[in-house]
Formats: structure tokens, C-alpha cells, sequence
């Protein structure tokens, strides 16, 4: 079973960014560890991360036809990136939501995910956690499904 593991716009900054909010794991200590996570659940994870929406977009596209599911932070995108929403139902396949920070917890612009209707549901506010739960959830979901 083979998972996309997709970060957005900024995430690459992880480690630098306010801590209060995002934790102080870099990206790579979180790809990291859950590619130990990933052998436990016994699946292969693909990871991308991009700065720009239509990177995200065309690397969902390929990877589509070869992957089971997609775990994906969309960053600041959550909030107002209707064609990587569009590119996620597209797809077809389950996708969780993660979320470092409890985004409904925060600034009212961020209470809003236009990703979730796309999406099988959601984790927000465990910090680097949020991706393991996230991970777990899509791994079961996707063996219930092929039952
Ligand atoms: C974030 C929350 C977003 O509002 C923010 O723009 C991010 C990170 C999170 O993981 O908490 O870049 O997706």
C-alpha cells in the first residue's frame, strides 16, 4: 500500500517556525519518524513538499493512478486553495487532513478548511503527532475498505 504524505506551502520551514504554534521538529525528523510508523503499519509512504499549489496539483496527478491514499498538511492552502480541493476529490482516493496547530483554536480565517469536504476527516492540533494519528487512520480506512 503505497501513501502520498504531501506538505504545502511554508512547511519546509518547520523548526524555524513559532513553536508555540507548530512545534520544533523539522519536516525531515517528522518524515522521519513516520516512515518508522509506516513499517509498523506496513505500507510505503511517498513524500512532496511544495511552496506552490500547482506543483501540488500536478504531483497529486501522476502519483494518483499508483497510490492507495494521501495524508496531506496544505498549510495556509487549507484555508483558501479550491483547486488543490479540487485536485484532492479528483483523485478519488481517501484523504486525512492534518493539521500541526489546532487551526480552530486560532485566527477565525484559519476555522476554515475548504479541504474537508474532500476529505475522510481530519487531525489538528497534536503538532508533529497529528501526522502519526492521521497516518494510523488512513491505513484502517483504506483496509476496511479492500474487506
Ligand atoms: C497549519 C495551519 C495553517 O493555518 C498554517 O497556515 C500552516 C500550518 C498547521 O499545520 O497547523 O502553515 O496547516
Amino acid at each position: 500500500m503505497r501513501i502520498l504524505v504531501i506538505n504545502g506551502p511554508n512547511l519546509n520551514m518547520l523548526g524555524k517556525r513559532d513553536p508555540e504554534h507548530y512545534g520544533t521538529q523539522t519536516l525531515d525528523s517528522i518524515e522521519r519518524t513516520l516512515s518508522q510508523s509506516a513499517q509498523e503499519l506496513g505500507c510505503e509512504l511517498t513524500f512532496f513538499q511544495s511552496n506552490h499549489e500547482g506543483e501540488i496539483i500536478d504531483f497529486i496527478q501522476k502519483e494518483t493512478p499508483v497510490s492507495s491514499g494521501i495524508l496531506i498538511n496544505p498549510g495556509a492552502l487549507t484555508h483558501y486553495g479550491y483547486s488543490l480541493r479540487d485536485a484532492l476529490a479528483d483523485s478519488g482516493l481517501p484523504v486525512v487532513e492534518v493539521h500541526l496547530s489546532n487551526i480552530f483554536a486560532r485566527e477565525d480565517w484559519r476555522r476554515q478548511s475548504v479541504m474537508a469536504d474532500a476529505a475522510i476527516g481530519q487531525v489538528t492540533g497534536f503538532r508533529a503527532e497529528s501526522y502519526h494519528l492521521g497516518l494510523t487512520a488512513l491505513v484502517n480506512h483504506i483496509r476496511s475498505q479492500s474487506q
